[in-house]
């Protein structure tokens, strides 16, 4: 069975200081609504958080024992070295890291990131112990074009080969973020983020075997919120979501994780 991951990405926003409000105000909801906590401790749901890196170690305090695991934005595909401004995957595992989001929609458009950076990354977060959540989708403008599917091709190929099978039954997870719909308000419609996803788990079926496509979890991201999430959620291919504007408030993130376990 695969477990359903509610992911929120934080992207430029929550300073340590406000990171430590939204632990916090995430504790007391958490505890006060006694079920999700339950949901969430009995194990039919994970809850992700990935918040800048500067507050990472303020919300992990602020969560103490509490359920939640964290998470950061991206890294480097270097251990250590004269590589200012970068953060390598071992410093994340230090600070308390279980998963990196990797090949985010801004990273490869915003800051140019290519397909051959992202294996490296890939290789570096596996190695320190932690867990990929690779991210993939394609602009309006393929999408437009027909070309959804072979953009999602391209992605994967350029990091399947350097991920074994038994890493992909138990780590790796795909996160179908389609560029036209982050931060926009336009969700993808169930169907297709259905086909998308189950595309996606036959890449890696075909790259790693039946039990590696049956296993990685692949999530799925853009304007997920409390109101969209259950139809989403009930997809059959779709195994939880990463969520950015809407993981910003406690009170939004738990109503899409909510709405996801009903
Ligand atoms: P939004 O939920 O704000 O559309 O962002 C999605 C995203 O980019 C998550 O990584």
């Amino acid at each position: 069975m695969r477990k359903f991951l509610c992911a929120g990405n934080w992207k430029m926003y929550l300073g340590p200081l406000a990171a430590k409000h939204f632990g916090d105000e995430l504790r007391t909801a958490l505890l006060e609504k006694g079920e999700m906590e339950r949901a969430v401790r009995e194990g039919a749901m994970e809850l992700a958080l990935m918040p800048p890196f500067v507050s990472i170690t303020s919300l992990r305090q602020a969560l103490g024992d509490l359920p939640v695991a964290l998470g950061a934005q991206n890294c480097h595909g270097e251990v250590q070295g004269a590589f200012t401004g970068e953060i390598s995957a071992p410093m994340l595992s230090e600070v308390g890291c279980d998963y990196v989001i990797i090949g985010h929609s801004e990273r490869r458009h915003v800051f140019g990131e290519q397909d051959d950076v992202m294996a490296k990354k890939i290789r570096a977060v596996l190695t320190e112990g932690m867990t990929p959540v690779f991210c993939v989708g394609e602009l309006l403008l393929e999408r437009d074009k027909g070309e959804t599917l072979s953009v999602l091709e391209r992605q994967m190929r350029a990091v399947l080969p350097h991920v074994t099978a038994q890493e992909m039954s138990t780590r790796l997870v795909v996160a179908y973020e389609p560029v036209w719909a982050i931060g926009t308000g336009k969700v993808a419609s169930e169907n297709d983020a259905q086909e998308a996803c189950r595309y996606l788990r036959g890449l890696v079926a075909a790259a790693g075997g039946v039990e590696a496509g049956d296993q990685v979890r692949v999530l799925y991201g853009g304007s997920v919120k409390p109101e969209n999430a259950s139809g989403l959620a009930r997809q059959a291919d779709i195994d939880g979501f990463l969520v950015g504007g809407a993981s910003l408030k406690p009170e939004s993130f738990l109503g899409i994780a909510r709405a996801a376990l009903a």
